[in-house]
């Protein structure tokens, strides 16, 4: 269904051309809003599907808002309907896809795993599917470092053998397998997958951000809401990991960064056939308590924590070898655990409540 177009809009007559269409799945997600942001800023036309499983249809407004420029179209559709996807295919010429659109929460994807592999796998083939039927042969896919499972200590490169450990890794890395298929059997077909490690914190201006529904599953947004006074203190898994100070490090990226990152790679898709891929990750190790005292000193406010047992799957350590993309394209992140707690708190102090209990704060258009 199409929700709106910016052809209905007015002042769509205003926006600047652009040099190509992508189309983005999952557009109103954490990452996926913050993506649309980023190629409208760089001239780009953007049309977003998302059935908003995971979002609000209101976050869209505030890409807008922050762009100054409208998204191209908006359909709310489940990328998993053939038919209603084609139709979007139909009508816009697409250059490139961008696919965030699937069921991310680890823990969940343990209780429901046929909804993660229909929904993660059964999505991506729809998807090929219809690009296929209209000759889009350009994709950057949303992979990720939970691919790699345990897989020990040390920075891990790209040629760390996959060891899913979850319906979720394996969905990720059947989808990667099945994106490999199809280049090797369509050489005109270019995919570069990019394998996120911990992506975090929100847009500078406190208007877009991380508001996962219900108790957070992940560090954050968790460490965030005990800031702002919504949650009493911090469950810490494990503090006796090999590790520094005892508890778990992984390698947290700015959500700018990350999308930053994908927008270089719409640039680069063309480089080479085939599929590509890259981690995208700082290097750089952090503690649990790193984070909350990184926290704490940007926000001023106290962070209780506890530290409890061992979350079920969860490794010591996670560190990306991210070289590989900064040869390739010269892409390196430029923003510290600093700046990804500050703007993470900066976005939750405009919104305590999420997107949802912050409506009025924003005025009408939400
Ligand atoms: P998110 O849940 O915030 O965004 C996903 C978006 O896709 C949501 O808006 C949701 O409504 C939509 N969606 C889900 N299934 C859909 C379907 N069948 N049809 C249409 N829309 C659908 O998640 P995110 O954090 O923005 O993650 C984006 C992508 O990056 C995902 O593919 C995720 O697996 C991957 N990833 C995320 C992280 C992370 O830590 N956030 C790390 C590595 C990889
Ligand atoms: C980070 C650290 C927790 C919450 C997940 C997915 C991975 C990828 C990135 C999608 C861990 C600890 C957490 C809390 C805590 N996503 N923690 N108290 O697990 O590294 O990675 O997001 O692809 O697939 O698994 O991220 O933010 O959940 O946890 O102590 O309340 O914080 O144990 O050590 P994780 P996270």
């Amino acid at each position: 269904m199409v929700t709106r177009t910016s052809y209905d809009r007015p002042g769509a007559a205003d926006a600047p051309s652009a040099p190509s269409t992508v189309l983005v799945t999952g557009g109103a997600g954490f990452i996926g809003s913050h993506a649309c942001v980023e190629l409208l800023d760089h001239g780009y036309e953007v049309i977003v599907v998302d059935d908003y499983s995971n979002s609000t249809p209101q976050v869209l407004t505030r890409v807008e808002r922050i762009a100054g420029r409208f998204v191209g179209a908006v359909y709310e559709l489940d990328i998993r309907d053939r038919r209603s996807l084609s139709a979007v295919f139909d009508r816009h010429s697409v250059d490139a896809v961008v696919h965030f659109a699937a069921h991310k929460a680890v823990g969940e994807s343990t209780r429901m795993p046929v909804r993660y592999y229909d929904n993660n796998v059964g999505g991506t083939t729809s998807l090929l599917s219809a690009m296929h039927e209209h000759q889009v042969r350009r994709l950057v896919f949303s992979s990720s470092c939970a691919v790699y499972g345990d897989a020990g200590g040390g920075p891990l490169d790209e040629s760390t053998p996959a060891r899913p450990a979850s319906p979720y890794a394996s969905s990720k890395a059947l989808c990667e397998q099945i994106l490999s298929d199809v280049c090797r059997h369509r050489p005109e077909f270019v995919v570069l997958c990019l394998r996120y490690f911990n992506p975090v914190g929100a847009h500078p201006s406190g208007l877009l951000g991380e508001d996962p529904p219900g108790t957070p599953d992940n560090l954050m947004p968790y460490v965030a809401q005990v800031a702002v006074g919504r949650r009493k203190r911090l469950p810490v898994f494990g503090g006796d990991y090999p590790t520094p100070d005892g508890t778990a490090v992984r390698d947290y990226l700015h959500v700018m960064d990350t999308v930053e990152a994908h927008r270089v790679a719409l640039d680069h898709l063309a480089d080479a056939p085939g599929m590509r891929v890259f981690n995208l990750g700082t290097g750089t190790g952090s503690s649990v308590l790193d984070l909350v005292a990184a926290f704490r000193s940007v926000s001023g406010r106290a962070i209780p924590f506890e530290i409890v047992e061992r979350r079920p799957g969860d490794v010591p350590e996670l560190i990306a070898d991210a070289s590989a993309v900064a040869r390739a394209w010269g892409w390196r992140p430029t923003r510290d655990l600093s700046a990804m707690c500050r703007d993470a708190w900066h976005f939750q102090q405009l919104n305590p409540h999420g997107y949802a209990g912050s409506a009025r704060r924003f005025g009408k258009e939400e």
